[in-house]
């Protein structure tokens, strides 16, 4: 795992868009693994303004979504496929037919979307580059506390924290689902390239645990210790209760300065190399 620590949530941001952009410059069929929530938001702000600027070009991308609600119709302004339209694809010019979410149409069962869904990410070449936010329950995608480590795309019941913290996106009286297909743990690992982004103290003892803590189910983004291209992309706020920050900004002092010497394209950082 490498920890990044930036100093607001407009740097984690910026980040984030230049190691999406970096991949994009050399791989431009890429696969990206998108997430919904608050925390991205900002970087697909930033991603739209390096597009309206000529700067990225999606035109070639497929992209997979963690996950989407059960239950509520793709064009409820709650269900996570408008968020995306609104955040995302309706701004660049990604192909519409290749923006994937493991959507329940009205009357499937919800049980039959997964193993498609998985069948579809194989088919796309596997996922080049996920981008994670973190519950503060530590979940990633809807993968809740028990999550196996081993699952694939799935059906997962929220937990009433996740019901929670989510019911501040509906209005009152709105149908808010307590159900979800979300990617997999197994399906998050597979991916090649993972960064997690996490801004905010609200986030501070999620990602405590995710970084320095034991691999757990009970904790689910503690299984990124496991991957072997994860970067965690942190503002000072979210980094905070992390016991080795000194040690993390040092080490990250230190690869900057092997960026400057020997250089800090994609082509010669080691995170993109297959
Ligand atoms: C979103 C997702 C969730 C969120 C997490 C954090 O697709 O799968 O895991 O990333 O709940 O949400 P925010 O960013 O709203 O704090």
């Amino acid at each position: 795992m490498e920890v990044f620590i930036f100093k607001d949530s407009q740097q984690v941001a910026e980040y984030a868009a230049d190691m999406i952009c970096n991949l994009l410059d050399f791989k431009s069929r890429a696969v990206l693994g998108l997430a919904t929530g608050t925390t991205p938001i900002a970087t697909y702000e930033v991603l739209i303004n390096r597009f309206r600027a000529g700067q990225i070009s999606f035109k070639r991308v497929t992209s997979f979504n963690l996950d989407e609600y059960i239950g509520l119709q793709s064009s409820s302004p709650h269900s996570y496929r408008s968020f995306m339209n609104k955040h995302l694809f309706d701004t660049i010019d990604i192909d519409p037919a290749r923006t994937y979410l493991p959507e329940c149409s009205p009357g499937q069962d919800p049980r039959s979307v997964g193993p498609d869904y998985e069948q579809r990410i194989v088919a796309a070449g596997g996922i080049d580059l996920q981008l994670l936010g973190i519950g503060g329950n530590g979940h990633i995608g809807f993968n809740e506390p028990g999550s196996s480590l081993g699952s694939r795309t799935r059906v997962k019941v929220l937990t009433q924290r996740t019901f929670e913290d989510n019911s501040r996106l509906f209005n009152e009286g709105d149908f808010q689902p307590h159900m979800a297909v979300t990617m997999g743990i197994a399906t998050i690992l597979d991916a090649r390239r993972i960064l997690l982004l996490a801004t905010g103290e609200h986030k501070a003892a999620a990602i405590k645990d995710t970084v320095e803590g034991a691999i757990s189910a009970m904790h689910p983004a503690t299984v990124l210790q496991q991957h072997q291209r994860v970067r965690v992309i942190l503002d000072e706020a979210a980094a905070s209760q992390l016991e080795h920050l000194d040690y993390y900004q040092w080490v990250q002092l230190q690869n900057d300065s092997i960026a400057a010497k020997h250089g800090g394209s994609a082509d010669e950082d080691p995170w993109f190399h297959n």
